[in-house]
């Protein structure tokens, strides 16, 4: 398969390995780097053996790049991806999608005008615990899904609202305008689209309370969530980024057969069924899982459908769907009313 020929824009913390593992994927090639700040672009530049460009407009009219990967703040990425999917280039844009859903439908009308691909990185998917996740349910594991439960607790200190670990330190984490929103919209969205990908299930319903109690930001650092799920089944998510001292990160998913549990080092099994050859009734833990680049996963998928004209496993869909649910849990807080989350518009142009 013909590599894709990549344009890195944004050359800031996790550009640095989004670039370098979709060099090592072997499914892409770096054939230019742009930021705002050139020096980190030169040196990221130079590192990859590839061209620096001096500004968007300059790399977009280069004609032998064939798709951007947008690792900027989250206001950019509707502005960017329009801007370069009417120059026919494809998108990988990193997560959240955009900031707003007009932001979102925007996007999916330009590319479906322009005839580009699009995809959000959401390739935490592509961790191996939870792949297993997703096929023990889909051998049955847990029956009918009753019941969700998202537990994300962290500290975020001063330094990580100035953007400090940044190599162009910026304050745009902290600002409702430029981020969308805190701990949601910015760390959680992976774990929403992760789960709805291991489930089939997305939340159709939605109540939520949030608020700013102990950080120097616009945006919320704590936040519960109520849903109602897809079949039916009842989610909830509790998170913050002011959690001292004892960080929490477990996914539970429990149905009418078992329960799966899933933490930062694995995941654990109970079910009543015998699955996977394991005896029926007793707890089991899986934690051997081999170590996968889920950036290299996400760039090989990307250039593979677009190498054979197919709809990217992670499209606008799914960026649409996460993107939909955390709107309405923000929308639900200021209006203080459950959110109906808003489907997906389907093909715009
Ligand atoms: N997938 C993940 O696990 C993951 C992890 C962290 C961040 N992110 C996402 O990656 C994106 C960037 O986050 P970050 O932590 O790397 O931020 P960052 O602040 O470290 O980097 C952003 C970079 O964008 C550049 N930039 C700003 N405006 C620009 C413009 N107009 N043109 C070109 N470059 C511009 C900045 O100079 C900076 O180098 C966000 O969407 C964030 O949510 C994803």
């Amino acid at each position: 398969m013909e590599p894709l020929r990549i344009g890195i824009v944004g050359a800031g913390a996790i550009a640095q390995r989004n670039a370098k593992e979709a060099a090592a994927s072997g499914a892409a090639k770096i054939a230019g780097v742009f930021d705002l700040n050139h020096k980190v672009a030169r040196d990221m530049a130079k590192a990859l053996s590839a061209p620096f460009f001096p500004s968007y407009e300059a790399l977009l009219a280069d004609s032998t790049i064939e798709a951007v990967l947008l690792s900027v703040p989250h206001y950019l990425h509707k502005p960017m991806t329009v801007e370069a999917a009417s120059c026919g280039k494809h998108v990988l844009v990193e997560k959240p999608m955009a900031n707003t859903l007009d932001e979102a439908r925007e996007m999916i009308a330009c590319c479906e005008k322009n005839r580009v691909q699009l995809t959000v990185n959401y390739s935490f998917r592509y961790l191996p615990k939870v792949q297993k996740a997703r096929q023990l349910i889909q051998e049955g594991a847990l029956g009918d899904i009753t019941g969700i439960q998202i537990i994300a607790h962290q500290f975020k200190d001063r330094g990580y609202w100035s953007g400090a670990r940044s190599n162009s330190p910026d304050d745009w984490r902290a600002s409702k305008e430029k981020c969308g929103g805190g701990v949601l919209i910015m760390n959680v969205c992976h774990v929403i689209d992760y789960v709805s990908f291991i489930t089939g299930l997305k939340g159709t319903r939605v109540y939520s309370e949030y608020a700013t109690l102990g950080s120097p930001a616009e945006v919320e650092d704590i936040i519960s969530v109520t849903a109602r799920l897809s079949n039916g089944g009842i989610g909830s998510i509790s998170a913050s980024s002011i959690m001292r001292g004892a960080d929490q990160a477990e996914e539970r998913i429990w149905g009418t057969k078992g329960t799966i549990i899933l933490d930062p080092e694995g995941l654990s099994l109970y079910s009543t069924r015998p699955i996977d050859g394991k005896r029926p009734g007793k707890l089991f833990r899986y934690a051997k899982f081999p170590n996968v680049s889920w950036t290299a996963e996400w760039v090989k998928g990307f250039t593979s459908a677009v190498r054979h004209g197919a709809k990217p496993a992670i499209s606008s869909q799914e960026g649409w769907d996460n993107l939909a649910f955390i709107s309405a849990a923000y929308q639900s807080m200021e209006k203080g009313v459950p959110v109906e989350v808003e489907p997906y518009p389907g093909p715009l142009q």
